[in-house]
């Protein structure tokens, strides 16, 4: 498949990501004049200067008297740091990162788990029945991943799959122009799109260069087509689409976005809807995600325990994408602590610097979300309802949750209230979906982390540990 290259085309996200600020320390200062930072040994020589962490110490913390930076690269700086061992980075740490990687969506079929039925069914609606579709899930749920592998097959297949991505300000005509360049033209069709990509074109016109000019199967993947948010292009695309449909085109389009159903992406007339093959990306079966976590854990050269392995699959309620920020931010815990196993205990620990991680970035849902915790203690267990249901099904109503509470803790004429209750609570971290009937978490990525906080004590003010050091702290102070 080919990805286009244009600046339409997300940027490509840093691979490592987690080590760049090893780049930015000045090499010779930290004691490692070496050019390549990824030969940093796992456990260095004997005789090599490991690479201390305390070289971050701000400069305040300076140097003593007489030592010379250039060749006295590996004595302490701070006085934190003089008090504790340091630990040399090791090279599992990058490796843990890159295995379990949660930036880089999946392009090879044999990583994609559990999507058989998902890819059988797109190649059977796109590449047999020459509809179009739509794949739609929330963020981290593995659409990016899925209309890639399916890319690749649809290539094998005989077609040609040209991918690329939208962004908020795409109208139509910048939605289109780098396909242009790409598809398998005649030399007249060629010249034709040459006009185009300098012009200016509309619905018809692009249908039909579509229509006459393009000599082989072909498939565009638009992905992140939910951050198309203007009326306007979304009306073209659909009659594109249309259009396509009508005058037998071998182009078809494939839209890929967030969205709980098809029509939050594409208000389709029935007349076309018959046309688009809806592909909804699936939770993916915990057992399923059990095995992604234990290639994760293998390819990091670490192992795992069963009850690990559970509590971390059944954290991730579905989602890929949560599978392996919890999993890395587990596997860090024994690799810090020089062990190569994955214990139950540590997933705790990880599951809570994943936790502490979203709330850094997410710190306005996770107020709203932790208001709700907080202020109804009483229906706690609606409002983690809320969460499973939104992994499961990705909109939530009212209905749903009567519905799942029903089943999971019996029936009870108590659950309409405690249902509207928890959905009132969770309102300012909810959007609406297309219909208006049910809603989903503004932050798609949110659900996972609600459960996560719903089983977590209610927080006191201050942690014991800061009471304590802040008890010290005042030591001394009158009326103490
Ligand atoms: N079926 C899958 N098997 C293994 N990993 C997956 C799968 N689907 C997605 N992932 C991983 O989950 C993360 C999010 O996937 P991505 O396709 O980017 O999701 P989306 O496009 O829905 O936001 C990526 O790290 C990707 O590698
Ligand atoms: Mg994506």
């Amino acid at each position: 498949m080919t990805a286009i290259d244009h600046d339409f085309v997300q940027p490509p996200r840093s691979e490592g990501g987690t080590l760049d600020w090893l780049r930015t320390l000045p090499r010779k200062l930290a004691g490692v004049d070496k050019s390549d930072e990824r030969t940093i040994p796992a456990s260095p020589p004997i005789d090599a200067t490991p690479l201390l962490l305390e070289e971050l110490a701000p400069p305040s913390f300076s140097r003593s008297a007489g030592s010379d930076p250039e060749t006295d690269g590996a004595r302490p700086l701070s006085m934190g740091a003089m008090a504790q061992p340091l630990k040399p980075i090791s090279l599992r740490r990058d490796s843990i990162y890159a295995a379990f990687n949660t930036a880089m969506p999946v392009t090879d079929r044999h990583g994609l788990t559990g999507r058989n039925a998902e890819l059988e069914k797109l190649v059977e609606s796109i590449v047999v029945q020459r509809k179009h579709a739509v794949i739609f899930g929330t963020r981290g749920s593995g659409k990016t991943s899925l209309a890639r592998v399916f890319g690749d097959l649809a290539d094998e297949a005989g077609c040609v799959a040209l991918y690329g991505s939208a962004n908020g300000e795409t109208d139509f005509e910048t939605l289109f122009r780098p396909f242009l360049a790409e598809l398998p033209m005649s030399a007249a069709g060629k010249e034709k799109a040459r006009a185009l990509l300098s012009g200016s074109f509309d619905v018809p016109r692009l249908a039909s260069l579509l229509v006459e000019d393009v000599r082989q199967r072909s498939i565009l993947i638009i992905d992140e087509y939910d951050r198309v948010h203007s009326e306007a292009p979304r009306q073209d695309v659909a009659a594109l689409m249309k259009l396509l449909t009508d005058l037998h085109s071998p182009v078809q389009l494939v839209l890929v976005g967030i969205a709980s159903d098809i029509d939050g992406l594409i208000a389709a007339h029935p007349s076309l809807r018959r046309h688009i093959a809806p592909q909804r990306v699936n939770p993916i079966p915990t057992p399923e995600l059990a095995r992604l976590l234990l290639s994760c854990s293998d390819r990091a050269s670490l192992s795992i325990d069963l009850e690990a392995l559970d509590m971390l699959a059944n954290a991730a309620m579905g989602s890929p994408y949560h599978a392996r920020l919890f999993g890395m931010q587990a596997a860090l815990i024994p690799e810090a602590a020089g062990r190569t196993r994955i214990t139950p205990a540590d997933v705790e620990a990880g599951l809570i610097a994943a936790l502490e991680g979203w709330t850094d970035m997410s710190a306005i849902t996770h107020g709203h979300l932790a208001r709700a915790l907080r202020d109804a203690p009483h229906n706690r267990r609606m409002i983690a309802l809320a969460a499973v249901v939104a992994s499961q099904s990705y909109a939530i109503s009212q209905d749903l949750l009567v519905q799942a509470g029903a089943e999971l803790f019996g029936p009870s004429d108590r659950l309409h209230g405690e249902a509207a209750d928890a959905l009132a609570r969770l309102a300012p971290a909810l959007a609406p979906t297309s219909g208006g009937q049910s809603w989903m978490f503004e932050d798609t990525l949110a659900p996972q982390f609600l459960l996560l906080m719903a089983k977590q004590p209610a927080p006191s003010t201050i942690a014991p540990n800061r009471t304590e050091e802040m008890r010290a702290m005042l030591k001394g102070v009158d009326g103490l």
